[in-house]
């Protein structure tokens, strides 16, 4: 982050009782209104500070009393009362009413952030970076505490929300929804984006124009789900790449979220995202606090490009924590498609050395290495080393793979527990299911009740004994099922909606001890595939596993839909072999390299089986991306041409450096025609006034290398664009699944 902007500022006006969070790049308004609700005002471009801007809201407000009051914007609207929109908060009283009128009873405004108990947020790392403020609401009845926490950053177009709902009264009161933020637009002019799909094909942009009524995503799972991603859009109809105003809404959790949008008979807009109401609640003794994960909100007026921006950049530099958050990632050789279950000493040996040939940096061993773990029926829970395959243990394999010249990682599942295993022999009631109930099926696997806290206790100890057997430098934790039959043995009845927010509670502390404990440890997150690809998540592991799905027309559509919102750093991107396991594709293996690039770079196939050809184009990806891997992994990414638009069948985009001085373009093109004709991409980012020299990879064998390889301005290639297309038909690449790379580099001027 830049340094202290000395525009940031978050002021109340006590005059005008006016809340303004600005950093000359944004302004957020919100004002008490003369009912005692915090009614918004305003969230876009920056406005000048000083001013009082109470004519964006009602010019007076009582209280709802009739239909004229009832697109009335809130910043913590509550049912029960005149507003019949979508509550933010709602609570059941104990005399089992759920009516709330919210009051403002103070505030204060701190220098920084404070973090969230037990949750992951967004940081600074000097006060100077941020400030928060926090309005305290009180319930007419007295009983219900609200605070509401806004943070502005120095020099990003986000506003960091959280509530905390306190029960200030004598007897219990249960949260029945509570939204880490909900934001109305004066407006219904909105498409609303979200990033849908499942197992394999993760994170598809799915764009609709919002009609009146409600359109939601929403996840049910336990975990943020392969379905659904905690991050939606509202973006202007015409809102492009890079042009257009957009709003973006993220959630900082792992669960159960839901993201909603609604359209009144007005024709304003609310949009709430918070932990999914449907199942939850919270019960709040005398005194005690429930709070909200954090919700980062984006503006951008810049289209889409312009949010990814403000995301990319927030989360891997104050979201993303610990040693690996600036480090440049190694390229890796995951053992999982190349050997599956089937892992000995002596196989994984030969992978890795055939690996370190090829330059690769880090053996990943995968599922199948402890208890009696030759399939997926059974040992999970048991995390001891198979002496049988491994028989000098994960110490002696991994001193060995480090003698190679390498880095030795480890996978880990440790929320599940099998059926057959010494774990649930001896702690059958560690695992969640509903006494007399059957439990679901899925994956021969049962999960953890992570909200016990001796179950998290003993991960704890036990994951922490494998890590210190061996020298293991990073560590893949998977997740591979959903939570059915939701229940805990340690709950009382009344408490049970509590279950599956304490589950993502126990899962935080976990990754947090370990990760506090085992500093050098590159953390990877996934859950079979991309199941829980969230900021939760990154909070604790800068990379996720992006999906299962290796192939490359696939992964465009997964990695483009993944960049809305998440940086390249985060982005697990892996060549495995062909047939593809998943879709069956026989795509190139350069066209699989010139996908997986961006992002961190992985193989997930075996080593020992690649013809010479195959092992010394990959010996030269491995060096190429190991030449450009700070570009590849946090350059700006720059989106130009969507497999979601139009027949989708040609796909670009870019990674840019900060300074502009040095670029790859990716362009694919996944069916080739006949014919084709010229193609010329307008490229962005770039500084118009350098020249570039452009060279292709693979190194040319058509006239497109040819025809970009000479110094070209950044205006021309922004202008006019790249060519990518040969300029005779018979020199144009040939067959389906093409990919070309484009390296710019500025020459100095002569
Ligand atoms: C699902 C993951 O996504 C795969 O990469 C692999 O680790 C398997 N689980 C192992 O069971």
């Amino acid at each position: 982050m830049e340094a202290p902007n000395r525009q940031m500022t978050a002021t109340w006006d006590r005059a005008t009782n006016q809340l303004h969070l600005h950093n000359g790049r944004i302004s957020y308004l919100a004002r008490v209104l003369e009912d005692g609700s915090l009614g918004h005002l305003y969230f876009g471009p920056a406005l000048a500070p000083g001013r009082g801007y109470g004519h964006l809201g009602p010019p007076e407000f009582h209280g709802f009393s009739d239909r004229l009051t009832e697109f009335i914007a809130l910043e913590c609207p509550t049912g029960g009362g005149g507003d019949f929109r979508i509550p933010a908060l709602t609570v059941r009283h104990a005399d089992g009413s759920a009516a709330l009128h919210l009051a403002y009873a103070g505030h204060r405004i701190i220098a920084g952030k404070p973090a969230i108990p037990g949750l992951p947020s967004t940081y600074v790392e000097s006060p100077g970076e941020a400030e928060t403020a926090e309005v305290l609401l009180v319930d007419a009845a007295g009983a219900v505490e609200v605070r509401l926490l806004y943070t502005i950053f120095a020099d990003a177009p986000v506003i960091a929300r959280s509530v905390r709902v306190r029960n200030a009264g004598q007897r219990q009161v249960t949260v029945r929804c509570a939204m880490s933020a909900s934001l109305d637009l004066p407006d219904a002019r909105w498409d609303l984006l979200h990033l849908s799909g499942t197992w394999a094909r993760e994170r598809h942009v799915v764009r609709q124009a919002l009609r009146p009524g409600r359109a939601a995503v929403s996840s049910l799972r336990g975990a943020s789900s392969h379905e659904h991603n905690p991050f939606v859009v509202l973006a202007r109809p015409h809102a492009t790449e890079d042009q257009g105003e957009a709003y973006g809404f993220s959630l900082v959790y792992s669960g159960n979220f839901r993201a909603e949008a609604e359209v009144d008979a007005f024709g304003t807009t609310r949009l709430r995202l918070g932990i999914e109401p449907e199942g939850f609640s919270w019960t709040l003794d005398p005194g005690e606090e429930f709070s909200t994960p954090e919700a980062i909100l984006a503006y951008s007026g810049a289209g889409l490009g312009g949010l990814s921006d403000a995301y990319h950049r927030l989360y891997r530099e104050r979201l993303a924590r610990g040693a690996w958050r600036d480090r440049p990632r190694p390229i890796l050789l995951n053992s999982w498609e190349g050997a599956y279950f089937d892992v000995s000493e002596n196989r994984v040996l030969a992978m890795a050395a055939a690996a370190r040939e090829l330059g690769i940096e880090l053996f990943v061993l995968d599922d199948g290495w402890f208890g009696e773990r030759d399939d997926a029926t059974s040992s999970l829970g048991d995390w001891t080393v198979n002496r049988r395959k491994l028989p000098d243990g994960l110490d002696g394999l991994a001193r060995r793979v480090e003698a190679l010249g390498m880095r030795f990682g480890l996978w880990i599942e440790p929320e599940m527990v099998s059926a057959r295993s010494r774990l649930f022999v001896e702690h059958p009631d560690w695992a969640i299911g509903i006494p007399g109930r059957p439990r679901t099926e899925s994956r021969s696997q049962l999960v953890l009740d992570m909200s016990r806290a001796e179950i998290v206790d003993h991960l704890f100890g036990v994951i922490g004994d494998v890590l210190r057997s061996a020298p293991i430098s990073y560590v893949k934790w998977d997740f591979n099922r959903n939570i059915t039959e939701p229940f805990s043995l340690a709950l009382p009845a009344e408490r049970q909606g509590e279950f599956l927010h304490r589950y993502v509670l126990g899962v935080y502390d976990l990754y947090d001890r370990l990760t506090r404990e085992f500093t050098d440890v590159l953390f990877e997150s996934c859950a079979g595939g991309g199941g829980r690809f969230d900021p939760g998540m990154l909070a604790f592991s800068p990379q996720g596993w992006t999906s299962d799905e290796m192939d490359p027309v696939e992964r465009l559509r997964i990695q483009w839909g993944t960049s809305l919102c998440y940086p390249l750093s985060s982005m697990g991107a892996h060549v495995a072999a062909v047939p593809n396991h998943q879709v069956g594709r026989i795509a190139p293996l350069a066209t699989r390299a010139a996908v997986a690039f961006f992002g961190v770079l992985g193989y997930e196939l075996d080593p020992t089986k690649l013809d010479p050809d195959e092992r010394s184009a990959i010996a030269a990806q491995v060096a190429f991306y190991a030449r450009h891997r700070e570009l590849f992994q946090r350059g700006r990414f720059v989106r130009l041409r969507s497999p979601f638009e139009g027949d989708g069948n040609e796909v670009a985009w870019m990674a840019v450096a900060d300074d502009r001085r040095r670029a790859v373009v990716g362009w694919y093109r996944i069916l080739n025609h006949p014919q084709a004709g010229p193609g010329r991409i307008p490229l962005r980012g770039l500084d118009p006034g350098a020249r570039y020299r452009v060279t292709a990879w693979p190194p040319g064998d058509d006239s497109m290398a040819s025809r970009n390889a000479l110094e070209r301005g950044g205006d021309d290639l922004m202008s006019a664009g790249i060519l990518v297309v040969a300029s005779r038909p018979e020199t144009a690449a040939r067959g389906d699944f093409q990919a070309r790379l484009f390296v710019l580099e500025a020459v100095d001027a002569d």
